[in-house]
């Protein structure tokens, strides 16, 4: 899966029939027996609109190729047997009260699924389940929100329910905030909830609607770059960014970021105070870019879209301060390629501190400038960069047969 530098081809994403078929080999290797039910939900990643999904802004993700897959059956008995590839330890979850929060390894974020069943009333019955994932950890490309989402909707599958998308993304997100710790916003569980192939998902963050936009052009393409470096291994530095929003907010007596305007934070300069006032002035701007960048978008407008991109990294890092020399790196090597090397736009995507970039570029440039990237980013920090291809897919589904 790693680009090589100095290699020419993009390696395909990994298949999600064989991830399937590996997951249900290793419940097989685990718990003896087939797994009737399997669950896939994808990770994410999110063109621009960085950090105002809390702030009532607009966001433009898509589902990626990358999928958390959970396969299992029910086990007759009060407690869920959870194993992965990621350990090889069974988790042993005794199902018979209300999950609490308190575990700190992977499982936080299956226990917060389960709770949040729980507390619909549904008595979730024992069961054996095997988890694989080809969402890089720690890579800003959601892997937590896709392991939400295929938890829950492999309950569903468990359980014989339907849940709604939109309830089951906010279940979803509240098992982050409740039992990972993470105040997040409402992106990466929309994102991975509603993707569809060749759509992206437009969300207007306020009132939690998401609208399906084409992005289908086989002449652009999406290319995620993974420092593979993560700098925080707590989400300190995300829940003081929001705490700075919620503060700014409260400053200019608003109570949305929509109704506040780049005029109204320059005045409010002083009396907002630093870093609050570069944190208003990221989120006024950010929004503004997002409505904008949706709308060059749809026109194939890639002359006003690159910049946007551009500013909203540019922003992210001195006023948001959420990015890092690696992230920075890649960016300016993607913006030193260039529009004549067919580079459209390149910014950092997620919640920063390390993670990966976007690049947004034309196709039949891709394989030089991801082999571009990659040499450039190895002189410079030492680091293999993990490159590759991506573009929109399928959301969090069951997989029959
Ligand atoms: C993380 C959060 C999202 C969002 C992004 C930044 O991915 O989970 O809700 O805030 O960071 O845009």
């Amino acid at each position: 899966m790693r680009y090589e530098s100095g290699t020419a081809m993009l390696e395909p994403n990994p298949n999600l029939i064989d991830l399937v078929a590996d997951a249900r080999a290793g419940h097989d290797a685990r718990f003896a027996g087939p797994a009737p039910i399997a669950a896939a939900a994808p990770g994410r990643v999110n063109l621009i609109g960085e950090h105002i999904d809390y702030c009532d802004g607009f966001v433009m993700p898509f589902a990626i190729d990358r999928y958390v897959v959970m396969v299992g059956r029910p086990n007759g008995g009060r407690e869920a047997r959870v194993a992965s590839t990621v350990s090889e330890d069974i988790a042993n979850i005794p199902l018979d009260d209300p999950l609490e929060p308190g575990a700190t390894d992977w499982t936080k974020y299956l226990r917060g699924v389960i709770r949040g069943f729980q507390d619909r009333g549904h008595n979730v019955p024992g069961f054996d389940a095997f988890l694989v994932s080809s969402v890089p950890v720690g890579a800003g490309l959601s892997s937590s929100a896709a392991l939400e989402c295929a938890a829950a909707t492999f309950l569903e599958g468990l359980l014989d329910t339907v849940i709604d998308t939109r309830e089951k993304a906010l279940l979803c997100q509240k098992a982050e905030h409740d039992f990972a710790d993470v105040p997040c916003g409402i992106m990466d569980q929309f994102a991975s909830a509603y993707g569809k192939p060749n759509r992206l998902v437009m969300i207007d963050c306020r009132s939690a609607e998401p609208e399906l936009v084409p992005f289908d052009n086989p002449d652009l393409t999406v290319l995620i770059a993974n420092t593979r470096v993560h700098h925080e291994l707590s989400d300190g530095g995300y829940a003081s960014r929001r705490k700075d929003t919620e503060k700014g907010l409260e400053i200019l007596g608003k109570t949305s970021w929509r109704d506040v305007t780049e005029a109204e934070v320059l005045s409010h300069w002083d009396a907002l105070g630093d870093p609050v006032n570069r944190r208003a002035r990221h989120v006024v701007g950010e929004i503004a870019r997002t409505i904008a960048a949706a709308a060059a978008l749809g026109r194939n407008d890639f002359e006003t879209l690159g910049p946007l991109m551009a500013a909203s990294h540019d922003s992210l890092r001195d006023d948001f301060e959420v990015s890092c020399k690696e992230l920075d790196t890649l960016v300016d090597l993607a913006r030193r390629i260039g529009r004549k090397g067919g580079v459209i736009g390149a910014r950092m995507t997620g919640a920063g501190f390390g993670g990966s970039t976007v690049t947004l570029c034309e196709s039949r440039h891709a394989d030089d400038i991801a082999a571009a990237l990659a040499t450039g980013y190895k002189a410079v920090t030492g680091i293999q960069a993990d490159i590759f291809a991506t573009r929109p897919e399928r959301g969090a589904h069951q997989i029959t047969g």
